[in-house]
């Protein structure tokens, strides 16, 4: 048994975490080559997070073992991971994104991210990296939407609880051929629609904050991205409900090009998931008391501000999030390289 979590210190300590992959990967922003974004971020993300003070485990990383060199599920991470005195350290699980969106910065488009979500132990569900199946909202339309409603019900639904027509409301969708029937559908039915090239956890948490214009995230994304979606749901109190997909016919793929059925059931009965069709509600994805949410704009987008360099150093605008100390911070923070002279502007 490890020492009490202190969200407040140890968000602070994810905020550096999240800044130092951001900055890596900014710097490689247009470079067309998103491996490399991915790996550079990946780098100065798990650098920093070996000088937190913790014992972590990594339970939403950059894939198995065998695939990845570093933040790979069940990697241990954090000053106390290397220590005897592991008891001085408190234990926590760990999701990371240390570059969501890596088409987005090697195009330097919009929206690009570093994210990393922290609880207690077993508070962040190990969900395998394949899809899953998404409805994220804000805080007024919890409970008002149903991933098995029609559509149409559930803008309805969103649209009477934020007071307003579903001609008014704006749904973001990932533009992929698999999504052909939920466009036409939320187009049936009135909504506006904002479709998106990448980067549908940055999507899912502008849905949760008022002021985006953004009122929901709908359809297929990645699974790991869902898990770090509820663990920003639970600090915003958003909600998000999703399901599991590996249906070749559903993800609109070549059925050569995803595991097998049986396959991918085996390996999620491994994981402890015996309902391979079953709803997770926000509670299921991220059922910690204590969840830790940073996250640090590397492109410029609807919530963060990208990193900008200077001469003297660098700027960078973070999102960072507690829920047991209930504080959602937005920071700002300039990263000093020059000498005494360094003006620092507003
Ligand atoms: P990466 O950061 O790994 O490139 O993922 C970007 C992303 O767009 C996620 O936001 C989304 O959940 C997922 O990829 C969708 O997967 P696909 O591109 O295979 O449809």
């Amino acid at each position: 048994m490890g020492t009490d979590i202190h969200s407040e210190q140890l968000s602070l300590d994810f905020l550096r975490v999240c800044e130092a992959a951001a900055i890596a990967a900014a710097r490689t922003m247009g470079k067309g080559d998103r491996r490399y974004s991915d790996q550079v971020a990946v780098e100065a993300m798990r650098k920093v997070l070996d000088t937190v003070p913790m014992r972590g485990r990594i339970v939403i990383g950059e894939g198995e073992r065998d695939e990845a060199p570093m933040l790979y599920i069940g990697e241990e991470v954090g000053l106390g991971a290397r220590t005897h005195r592991q008891n001085d350290y408190p234990e926590v699980d760990i999701a990371v994104d240390p570059l969501e969106g890596t088409n987005l910065c090697a195009l330097g488009a919009n929206n690009a991210i570093s994210v990393i979500a922290a609880a207690e132990r077993g508070g962040l569900l190990n969900a395998p990296d394949i899809y899953m199946d998404k409805i994220v909202v804000g805080p007024s339309s919890r409970g008002a939407v149903d991933i098995d409603a029609p559509v149409k019900d559930n803008l309805e639904n969103i649209a009477r609880r934020l007071g307003r027509d579903v001609e008014d409301l704006t749904v973001i969708v990932l533009d992929r051929p698999r999504h052909k029937k939920l466009i036409e559908e939320i187009r049936a039915a009135g909504a506006r629609i904002r479709l998106i090239s990448d980067g549908d956890l940055s999507a899912g948490i502008s849905a949760a904050v008022a002021g985006t214009n953004i009122h929901a995230l709908m359809g297929i994304g990645g699974a790991p991205e869902g898990v770090l979606t509820a663990a920003a749901m639970k600090c915003l109190n958003g909600e998000i409900q999703a399901r599991l997909v590996f249906d070749p016919e559903r993800l609109g793929v070549d059925r050569h090009k995803v595991p097998p059925a049986e396959k991918v059931i085996a390996r999620l009965h491994a994981m402890g998931i015996d309902d391979p069709n079953k709803v997770y509600y926000t509670d299921d994805l991220a059922p910690g008391k204590k969840i830790i949410f940073a996250a640090t704009g590397v492109t410029d987008g609807a919530l963060l501000r990208g990193v900008r360099f200077f001469g003297a150093g660098k700027r960078t605008h973070s999102l960072v999030m507690t829920t047991e100390v209930r504080q959602i911070r937005f920071i700002d923070t300039v990263h000093i390289e020059g000498g005494p002279n360094t003006v620092i502007r507003f």
